[in-house]
């Protein structure tokens, strides 16, 4: 089927240039156009629109408000803001309703693009209550200790880049939310940033500054969340798991790119369980107690009940937001690393590696069946010799956070 996408303009003349620069996308797009906020609502409600492009700058509702507006009623919707350079606050603001930014003025090539991943990423995801769940998500909660210190060390006037990028790099939401800002094509960047230092250097103070300090970008979790899952254990274990897949991709020597890449993916790697237990905490919480009552594997439960494993809806999101390809990958793949068809070692082998052996020594949050080394994977990747090494890492690593 051909993807519906629907562009927003206030003026009619940009809307004529869209419709014919883009005239050669007709087979493979339905396109529409409305003029203005509140004709794009009214077109919504009688088409299947896939993707949504709008301009943020508008008279009556602007571009921000009617993507708050598409993600409460449209949640599978998957929202484009095309922004001025004048309008940083604005984007900022936007963010948590937003998945994809573009500059204007926008060249063809990179609108094209833009969309063309927007709608490989919704094939990923074929069920459409699952890519509401998604749609629907404002941001990753951040451990409350962490948001604090980032806070107080902002407030403080006294702080450096590095600083910041450290206590980003031990927080999920927060890395997070950082690559999807950095990797945003409003930003400009013509490369994928993936290491959260590149990142944080690169988005410079006053934005670093805005993103730590706005309630729309890093939210809190609730008590109650707190009090139904081992929201804390999940973080130490996405710390945990990033530091060991960081380490196991330096004993192989790859390329510090990977390195960073390994560590933020580990980090991110079960963002999915996150997003889980925020939007559906007592179904999830049901899927839990039922991996443990049965002792079944809990993507498999998971699959059960809401047709997609943490994994791929993790993958999803952070593939929504820009984040590279081989972070996508090592997150969408880490329980089931054989389907990547890849046969060297990669930032996957690595999240792989240590999501299981990290568990190896610090314990299972959940009491059920653990995730085991795929060996036939790791013998095609070359690596499975390796293993007792990084098991070795894992455990000095296990014992620096004790001592
Ligand atoms: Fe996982
Ligand atoms: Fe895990």
């Amino acid at each position: 089927m051909m993807n519906q996408i629907l562009f927003v303009d206030d003026e009619q003349k940009i809307l004529d240039g869209l419709r014919r620069n883009l005239r050669s996308m007709r087979d493979q797009w339905t396109m529409m156009f409305a003029c203005g906020g509140e004709e794009a609502l009214t077109m919504m409600e009688g088409a299947a629109v896939d993707v949504i492009v709008s301009d943020m700058r508008m008279p009556g509702m602007d571009g921000a408000e009617l993507l708050r507006q598409v993600q409460q009623r449209h949640p599978h919707v998957i929202r484009v803001i095309l922004s001025g350079q004048s309008d940083k606050e604005m984007v900022l603001e936007s963010i948590g309703s937003t998945h994809l930014f573009l500059s204007k003025p926008c060249e063809k090539e990179a609108l094209q693009a833009t969309i063309e991943r927007a709608c490989a990423l919704r094939a990923i995801l074929q069920d459409k209550g699952l890519r509401a769940l998604v749609g629907r998500m404002r941001s990753i909660p951040s451990m409350p200790k962490l948001y604090a210190e980032i806070k107080s060390l902002v407030e403080s006037d006294q702080w450096s880049l590095k600083e910041v990028g450290q206590i980003i790099s031990r927080d999920v939401g927060m890395t997070a939310r950082v690559l999807q800002v950095v990797n945003s094509a409003y930003f400009g960047t013509a490369e994928n940033i993936s290491t959260i230092e590149q990142a944080v250097n690169f988005l410079g103070v006053d934005v670093i500054e805005s993103l730590a300090l706005s309630e729309h970008v890093f939210s809190k979790c609730s008590d109650e969340l707190v009090e139904m899952f081992p929201i804390d254990r999940l973080w130490l274990e996405g710390a945990g798991t990033g530091t060991l897949a960081r380490e196991i991709a330096r004993a192989e020597q790859r390329p510090l790119v990977e390195v960073e890449q390994a560590f933020i993916a580990g980090l991110l790697h079960d963002t999915g369980i996150l997003m889980f237990a925020i939007n559906h905490s007592r179904r999830y919480r049901a899927v839990l107690d039922k991996a443990q009552a049965q002792q079944r594997k809990i993507t498999e439960v998971e699959q059960k009940e809401f047709n997609s494993s943490h994994a791929e809806v993790g993958a999803y999101l952070l593939g929504l937001w820009g984040v590279s390809e081989a972070i996508v990958e090592a997150v969408a793949l880490h329980h089931r690393p054989g389907d990547s068809g890849g046969t060297g070692f990669t930032p996957l082998t690595a999240v792989h590696a240590a999501d299981v052996l990290y568990q190896e020594v610090a314990g299972a949050i959940i009491d059920c069946p653990p995730s085991l080394l795929d060996m036939a994977y790791l013998e095609r990747a070359n690596v499975a010799d390796r293993v007792p090494q990084w098991r070795e890492l894992a455990s000095q690593l296990i014992q620096e956070v004790k001592s």
